[in-house]
């Protein structure tokens, strides 16, 4: 009898990890490696949210929640889907989790039996079908392309639904691909949708605040209130107040899904970190300016590191609307020879190579389901980001 359980065969190791891990052998060999495959933001989290958090730690609020998160921030979160995205939820159908990865989780839980089906578009972030499977449902991929700037089309989600559809995830913008949606291309989703009462909406806002020029951000169940009833608006601070690290995402609506997440919760991790919540209401509740600041820092890294790929013999990098990821197609360089003579047969052989020919390290497309693509995190220096870039065109243009 194995010992371990059989759902971890399902389970596949995160691409980005095992890049950051190469990386690493790299670095003890006395190399200096250019990491653009992380998703973090290199700022510090604003002083006002730290303040915050030492309050509540003088206050004592250092002892266990309510599971579905304090009340203060869950008013915070109703307010901000009020304020930002014209949301009408009551705090009582709002929930605080360890992180937007934990809402996620605990949504699917609490929703997939065996044989469930949830549409994910590809390319997707890599967690979706890994936690789909954990959770014994089946991911469906609805596939995008370059053409379309990644973003799901009608016939596309329509060929994807079938009568065992519980869900869909979107995540606007993407994690890989920094698509965002407007409101126009989420109504033609919402309409597919409509046709489809058994389909529930999973939208994953994470990157909301990193939007940039004058795109206007919405979200699908603003855009088509339709589907409020059907509908989990996920979000958090990790990505927009920089505090990956405090473990803080959240999410609303219909209040017998938050209620099943939050009995899940009650027998996982309870409430998650008092200090953290209540650093999260500063976040939401605070001053906004540092969004501003650096939505212009992300736009200008962005800007730079498109129009430099797309100098790079054999890329080809569409301009996203958001978050702080490219990811370009290398199409124009799968067969081609590196100077030591090895193929590239695929994008995890480019990526593979210009690994080890110039110590730049971002993650193959195949891993997010797209591809031959890689995705690149501006989420660092311009500086680094120049030199990144120069490398890059480097590489592509040696190879024969
Ligand atoms: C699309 C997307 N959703 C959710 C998350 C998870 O966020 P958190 O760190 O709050 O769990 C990430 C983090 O990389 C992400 O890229």
């Amino acid at each position: 009898m194995a010992f371990l359980a059989d759902a971890l065969s399902r389970v596949k190791p995160s691409a980005t990890i095992a890049v950051s891990q190469k990386k690493r052998e790299l670095e003890a060999q006395g190399l200096k490696v250019i990491g653009l495959e992380m998703g973090e933001p290199d700022f510090d989290t604003p002083d006002n949210v730290k303040e915050a958090a030492i309050a509540a730690i003088r206050r004592g609020e250092t002892k266990y929640t309510p599971v579905s998160g304090i009340k203060p921030l869950r008013e915070a979160i109703a307010a901000k889907f009020k304020r930002e995205n014209n949301l009408d939820y009551d705090w009582t159908q709002t929930i605080v989790g360890t992180g937007g990865k934990h809402i996620l989780f605990n949504a699917l839980m609490a929703t997939l039996n065996p044989g469930d089906e949830v549409v994910i578009p590809s390319p997707y972030w890599v967690s979706y079908p890994e936690m789909v499977a954990l959770c014994g449902g089946t991911p469906v991929f609805a596939q995008t392309t370059l053409e379309d700037n990644f973003k799901l089309k009608a016939e596309a989600l329509e060929a994807a639904i079938t009568p065992k559809t519980k869900w869909l995830i979107l995540n606007s913008p993407s994690n890989p691909s920094g698509a965002a949606y407007t409101g126009d291309e989420l109504k033609v989703i919402a309409d597919v949708l409509l046709k489809h009462p058994q389909v529930w909406v999973l939208t994953d806002d994470m990157y909301e605040h990193l939007i940039y020029g004058d795109f206007q951000y919405r979200t699908i169940a603003e855009v088509e209130p339709k589907l409020i009833d059907r509908t989990l608006t996920m979000n958090g601070v990790s990505k927009a107040y920089a505090m990956t690290g405090w473990r803080i995402g959240y999410a609303a609506g219909p209040i017998e899904l938050i209620k099943a997440m939050d009995k899940i919760q009650s027998q996982q991790t309870s409430g998650t970190s008092s200090v953290s919540q209540w650093a999260a209401v500063e976040a939401l509740n605070g001053p906004q300016d540092f969004v501003a600041k650096n939505k212009a820092i992300f736009q200008s890294r962005r800007d730079l590191v498109v129009s430099m790929l797309n100098q790079a013999t054999g890329i080809n990098c569409p301009t996203p609307e958001g978050a702080f990821y490219v990811y370009p197609s290398c199409a124009g360089l799968i067969g081609k020879k590196t100077e030591s003579g090895k193929v590239i047969e695929t994008d995890e052989d480019f990526v593979t190579e210009l690994l080890l020919s110039e110590q730049v390290a971002v993650v193959h497309g195949s891993a997010f389901g797209l591809g031959p693509n890689f995705r690149i995190s501006y989420a660092t220096s311009e500086e680094l980001l120049e030199e990144a870039c120069k490398r890059i065109q480097r590489f592509a243009a040696s190879l024969r």
